[in-house]
């Protein structure tokens, strides 16, 4: 069989929440494998745990039960097995991260916003000396979600879909190897959201990019290599496309 390597994997992830002496049991029992450049789009109702999901797998969170394996060029990583500092260097090495309300900085402009994960991965002095090679990516980042010509605007005076845009150039700024997105299409018409799905099978066949979409968009969903549906806290269907 002509298996693709696999990127990441996760087995029976749980994650509970306890809040004023209720336990809420989120996800109960997850497993997940995704291969290198493979589009997943994660589906389910709103509040099911897709963003929990998304947070474990992108190592902002860590699950009450069940491991996170990440296959790096040179090695199998898992998850608990990391410190603090070696969490952070693999988020930013490895992942990239499109959130659900997209965390932009306020007081950086567009520009900044994008540069923001190749200046977190470097020291400043490597990030000066490679600053206009770094830019240049960035641009083309920008170019590429169509915000040419915006790059000195601050967050608060785009719209909700430019902030998504711009959201979306950030995550892909250090080429990860595995893109999380949590609803990347909610605030774009249907034709900027053609745009971006064009834009993401691009990278997945060019450069490999993994990416794992949570949506609620028919459309995006439709145009996976794989859908997977939350219900209950586990994953109940798995379609391929
Ligand atoms: N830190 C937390 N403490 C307590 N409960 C939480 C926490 N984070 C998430 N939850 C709860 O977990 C459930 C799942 O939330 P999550 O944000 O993952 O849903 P979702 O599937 O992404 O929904 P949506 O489609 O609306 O974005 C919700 O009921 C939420 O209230
Ligand atoms: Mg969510």
């Amino acid at each position: 069989m002509n298996e693709k390597p696999t990127v990441i994997e996760a087995t029976g992830l749980h994650r509970h929440f306890s809040s004023q002496g209720v336990e809420l049991k989120v996800l109960r029992g997850i497993d997940l494998h995704v291969e290198k450049g493979e589009m997943v789009a994660v589906l389910g109702l709103s509040g099911v745990g897709k963003s929990t999901l998304l947070n474990l797998l992108g190592l902002l969170d860590t699950p009450s039960a069940g491991k996170i394996f990440y296959h790096t060029e040179d090695r199998v990583i898992e998850a608990s097995t990391l410190t603090e500092n070696e969490r952070a260097a693999l988020r930013s090495r490895f992942i990239g991260f499109v959130f659900q309300f997209f965390h932009l900085l306020p007081d950086l402009d567009l520009l900044e916003n994008v540069l923001l994960p190749a200046m977190v991965s470097r020291s400043s002095s490597d990030f000066r000396r490679e600053r206009r090679q770094l830019e240049a990516r960035a641009r083309e980042l920008i170019e590429h979600v169509g915000l040419t010509g915006r790059e000195k605007q601050a967050p608060n005076t785009l719209s909700g879909g430019e902030r998504q845009r711009v959201a979306i150039a950030r995550g892909l700024m250090n080429d990860p190897a595995l893109l999380l997105c949590d609803e990347p299409s909610g605030n774009l018409d249907s034709v900027t959201s053609e745009k971006i799905h064009r834009l993401f099978k691009t990278l997945s066949k060019t450069l490999g990019t993994t990416i794992l979409t949570v949506t609620h968009d028919p459309y995006l969903a439709a145009r996976a290599d794989r859908r997977l549906t939350m219900v209950d806290g586990r994953f109940v269907k798995d379609q391929e496309n």
